[in-house]
């Protein structure tokens, strides 16, 4: 077993060990990929100011989100899939998180179901849902997650039509996987993770086979939301979900401060900023170059999450500096649950933590609140983007 110390490795151990569809449907942007190469490299034109001689016993990395108590601001985000890239993978990963003491994102487009979950875990996990044409089933999705304790839901709002990932088609992604010759001689190289898949039977999407009515190719991400998602989606929409759902609600999706003020005045919780992990609108800003003027136009009404590249505590820890209440990841743990299962979503936590925690206390914080923007060093490349005259 190689010697794991930062996430890039565990992506390099996660590409050996799982079929390539699944690699690259989590390793892939949309069209040219620059928003997605961007989310990570915009972090690069950031830096630390490093302070000495400050106090630096006692520190922690707990806070709140949501006001529900974390070990550190880093949420599991919501990623599709993701028991295919480990035989049960969802409830691998909502396990690792409780253990950790971090909040769990069930993706609607999850292997194991809302119900698998709730029955493997005890801290309550939070429930993504997207924009959905059929209003029966999203009360249905609505009240599966109550009864099974969710203690909010996340509207993923940016993904009304899907952007094009090149991979995804020219692999012929589905879940189950399509047995074509080079997805069997793919899998064949993939023996651990082989074995794994054969002995469960969560194999298809579990929230929507069986669930949902009207899909052509339930095995198939595109012809599901081609079919299903709901283009019309509004503001007055998704306050509709918020009434149906009763409880705390976040918003993922934003990037604009224009959007991000509705979205306070529809009366949500939080937001999170995100670009979908560059997998929707090609070519827009990275997530970390358009929070700082979302947190400007209503960091004092909400809380403003972040999610987009984030790889390292370091990442973590700009992003809370530039005015993010906490993070999410999809990637980091996803990499960690391709690599080594459970084992690896906790390790993909450990590095982010300790990361997080040694670079605060170098800048002189011992606290996660004490984290402000006046530890940082930002180059004039990172706001050169400027509205259109
Ligand atoms: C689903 O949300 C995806 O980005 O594949």
């Amino acid at each position: 077993m190689p010697v794991i110390t930062e996430i890039e490795d565990l992506r390099r151990l996660y590409k050996r060990r799982v079929p390539k569809m699944f690699y690259d449907y989590a390793e892939t942007g949309s069209w040219s990929e620059t928003t997605f190469r961007e989310n990570t490299t915009d972090f690069d034109l950031i830096r630390f100011r490093q302070r000495v001689a400050v106090d630096m016993a006692g520190r922690s990395t707990r806070t709140k989100m949501i006001g529900e108590e974390v070990e550190m601001p880093v949420g599991l985000g919501p990623v599709g899939l993701t028991g295919m890239q480990s035989a049960d993978g969802e409830i691998k990963a909502a396990r690792a998180a409780e253990r950790f003491g971090v909040p769990f994102v069930l993706s609607t487009m999850s292997i194991c179901s809302i119900e698998d979950v709730a029955a493997h875990t005890t801290r309550p996990f939070w429930f993504q849902v997207y924009t959905l044409k059929d209003d029966d089933f999203m009360q249905r999705l609505f009240d599966r997650a109550r009864k099974a304790g969710c203690t909010a839901i996340v509207i993923t709002v940016d993904l009304q039509v899907q952007g094009q990932r090149h991979k995804d088609i020219k692999n012929g992604m589905s879940a189950p996987p399509k047995l074509t010759p080079s997805s069997i001689a793919n899998m064949m190289t993939k023996v651990p993770w082989g074995l794994e898949m054969l002995q469960t039977k969560r194999r298809f999407f579990g929230n929507i086979v069986g669930h949902a009515s009207g899909v052509s190719d339930p095995s198939s991400l595109s012809s599901w939301t081609a079919e299903a998602f709901d283009p019309s989606l509004d503001w007055e929409r998704i306050k509709q979900f918020k009434e149906m759902w009763g409880g705390k609600v976040i918003v993922k999706g934003i990037m604009d401060p224009e959007d991000a003020r509705r979205a306070a005045d529809a009366g949500v919780d939080a937001i999170v900023v995100s670009n979908h992990g560059g997998r929707q609108l090609d070519h827009a800003l990275s997530s970390i170059r358009a929070l700082p003027e979302v947190v400007k136009a209503v960091g004092d009404r909400l809380e403003v999450h972040f999610d987009g590249g984030i790889r390292s505590g370091q990442d973590v820890l700009k992003a809370l500096a530039l005015g993010a209440h906490a993070t999410w990841s999809g990637r980091a743990w996803t990499y960690g649950l391709g690599a080594m299962g459970e084992a690896g979503v906790t390790k993909a936590l450990e590095i982010l933590r300790h990361e997080l925690d040694v670079s605060m206390a170098l800048c002189g914080r011992r606290h996660i609140e004490e984290v402000d923007p006046s530890i940082l060093m930002v180059d004039d490349a990172f706001y050169s983007y400027k509205p259109a005259r």
